[in-house]
């Protein structure tokens, strides 16, 4: 598996803390079979100013640790954005795209999205970056209206989620939402999101697992490995969900058969 959402480098974000904590982090993620990851510190005005070099400067900290433990995974620069006015210059400037590509990690309040969020999301691919929209089953305005996700997928904007959300690491809501995105299949990958250990299980292994029971185990390979390959490669990510959309267009959300089924 590649995780292409990990707080991993130490003591620059809500992450790991020191360089202690990043091994346990590698270790489990090895452990659940991820081969390949990318690190991907918050960067938030006034609350994690983190740079390209500083980055730069943690990875290697990281990757002289892999090689000294022997670690069996490989390491790649990136960086999870929060959606604020000068992210989009921010990123051209100091090439925080995930690794080296022209994919980005973005996130926003889960609460409520900001006032500029479609035009941030539509400048990036103007200036021709990808954005992914991280950990998007959390996302309050999503739970009340799943049709205005799909608008937004529908806009090549791609989908990230976390695999505890699938088992209510967050809560029902998120839960709810997670399995219904994975029943529509507006999801293009899933990664751990992982923090630490004492903080959230990771679940890498389990969400694969559930994807490949209750999906497939094609469909678990495209979001657990083929595209986030792709993005590594900087190739276009695999949209064969469009059998999903009609699917759904025919027979109406989870959520609408649940509440014809149950007359709610
Ligand atoms: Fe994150």
């Amino acid at each position: 598996m590649i995780d292409i959402h990990t707080h991993v480098l130490p003591g620059i974000d809500d992450g790991a803390q020191d360089i202690f904590e990043s091994f346990e982090i590698l270790q489990a993620l090895a452990n659940q079979g991820v081969t390949e990851l990318v690190a991907t510190p918050h960067i938030i005005s006034g609350v994690y100013e983190n740079t390209r070099s500083i980055i730069d400067r943690k990875l290697i900290e990281v990757q002289v640790l892999i090689e000294e433990r022997e670690l069996s995974i490989k390491i790649h620069p990136g960086a999870e954005l929060y959606c604020e006015p000068d992210v989009v210059s921010k990123v051209k400037n100091e090439n925080l795209t995930l690794a080296n590509s022209n994919y980005i990690l973005i996130e926003t309040e889960l609460q409520r999205f900001p006032d500029n969020f479609e035009e941030i999301l539509f400048n990036f691919q103007q200036d021709g970056f990808l954005p992914i929209l991280a950990h998007a089953e959390r996302f309050s305005p999503f739970m009340n209206d799943i049709d205005y996700l799909l608008k937004i997928v529908n806009r090549e904007i791609y989908i990230q989620m976390n695999s505890g959300s699938i088992f209510g690491v967050y809560g029902n809501a998120v839960r709810n939402l997670a399995l219904e995105m994975l029943n529509i299949g507006c999801v293009h990958v899933i990664a751990s999101d992982v923090h630490g250990l004492k903080k959230r299980p990771i679940l890498m292994k389990d969400a694969y697992d559930f994807v490949a029971s209750n999906q497939s185990k094609e469909i678990a390979e495209i979001l657990f490995y083929e595209n986030p390959k792709r993005i590594l490669h900087n190739e276009p990510l695999i949209h064969n969900f469009d059998g999903y959309f009609e699917e759904r267009k025919k027979t109406g959300s989870l959520k609408n058969k649940l509440k014809s089924i149950f007359k709610l």
